[in-house]
């Protein structure tokens, strides 16, 4: 059994000179900042000896992975029973396009399309359909989707936006991540799957799933995979469902990754209610998304700005680190923790074991 001391967060590693926490600073930790934490794993995570991680990469070889049992995750979007799969378990980014899965307990089946599995409630209607929110299916456009890693992701790093970039986004969630490494992740809302493909390579995790509302996004992710020749398409599958309406058993999930997505969901709220539900005891939530509070916030005219704006793209773009930590726990989350550099806010929440 493991026992992984968690450091607290660093971001002076990441942002020298940027930490600190006078109100003058670039960057600041949460007052709520997780304390040193020590936490015992049992569950996916075993190794021979105590290991403490200190910030760099943890051997993977220590982390003896009970796969086998962490991909079996994926339930009925309307039951949120166990679905069984028809013909083999198809568990790879190519096989999943011809895969065919029951839910137990209503009957619906699911299909696999060209590029990913397809389990939204929805599903198979071949009358009925919905739009969401514009901020939701701007992201469906064959255009905003083959822009998205082409340019459009990357201006997040400019300006006054604060975004770090992917390469230090995944290094500052590592730290999060630590006590559930070598568990399965989802990456909630994944876009063309960058940071589903960065977790499938780094080898840290069991399973990822990559999940999103929007089937060109995922079909430029397929691509996107398509083209790296080593890449370990066995532990990755791309899923289309919507974040309000998760395709996961309860409490089977170690992670959850929501990178920059929060303020396109329709409901933040039943989105991280949902989060919460799959995440298994001491699973974690880590997610970034543009943050306004501090005395900016308090400009007369930012208020109704903001209100005008959630209400004509039905997102909840600019929340304060406040709303943020009590939707989190609102939504049954612990162990908050905030950093933030400019309007760029990375969180995490924990599940309570
Ligand atoms: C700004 S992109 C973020 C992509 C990626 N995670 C990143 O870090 O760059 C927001 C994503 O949220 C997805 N999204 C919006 N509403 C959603 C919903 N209701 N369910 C699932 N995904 C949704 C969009 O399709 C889009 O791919």
């Amino acid at each position: 059994m493991a026992a992984f001391t968690v450091n607290k967060f660093s971001p002076a590693i990441l942002f020298p000179g940027r930490v600190g926490c006078s109100r003058r600073c670039f960057f600041k930790t949460s007052t709520t900042t997780t304390p040193t934490v020590r936490r015992v794993f049992a569950a996916k995570v075993r190794a021979s000896s105590t290991v403490t991680f200190t910030g760099a990469k943890p051997d993977p070889v220590l982390l003896e992975k009970e796969a086998s049992t962490s991909k079996d995750i994926l339930a009925c979007p309307i039951c949120y029973d166990p679905l069984t799969w028809n013909g083999d378990r198809a568990l790879s980014v190519e096989s999943i396009g011809r895969s065919s899965l029951q839910c137990n307990t209503c009957k619906k089946a699911y299909f696999g399309k060209e590029t990913h599995l397809e389990l939204t409630a929805i599903s198979g209607a071949t009358e009925y359909s919905e739009s969401l929110p514009p901020s939701t299916e701007i992201f469906r456009t064959p255009l905003l989707s083959y822009i998205y890693e082409r340019g459009y992701r990357q201006s997040f790093s400019t300006g006054s936006s604060g975004f770090p970039g992917p390469e230090k986004e995944f290094e500052m969630m590592k730290d999060y991540l630590k006590p559930v490494l070598g568990g399965n992740i989802v990456d909630a809302s994944c876009g063309s799957g960058m940071f589903s493909r960065i977790f499938a390579k780094s080898g840290l995790f069991s399973f990822v799933v990559a999940l999103d509302f929007s089937e060109n996004m995922l079909r430029e992710c397929y691509e996107f995979i398509k083209q790296e020749e080593t890449f370990p398409k066995e532990d990755l599958i791309l899923v289309r469902a919507d974040i309000s309406r998760l395709p996961f058993v309860s409490s089977s999930v170690d992670a959850v990754h929501a990178g920059a997505a929060l303020h396109c969901w329709p409901s933040p709220s039943a989105a991280v209610a949902e989060i919460s539900r799959v995440l298994r005891p001491g699973g974690v939530f880590v997610a970034t998304t543009y943050i306004l509070d501090g005395p900016f916030a308090l400009l007369p005219f930012l208020r109704p700005m903001r209100q005008s704006l959630m209400r004509i793209s039905g997102g909840h773009t600019f929340l304060g680190e406040r709303e943020l930590e009590d939707l989190c726990r609102a939504c049954g989350l612990v162990d908050f923790t905030c950093v933030r550099n400019g309007l760029f806010v990375m969180i995490s929440a924990t599940k309570p074991s």
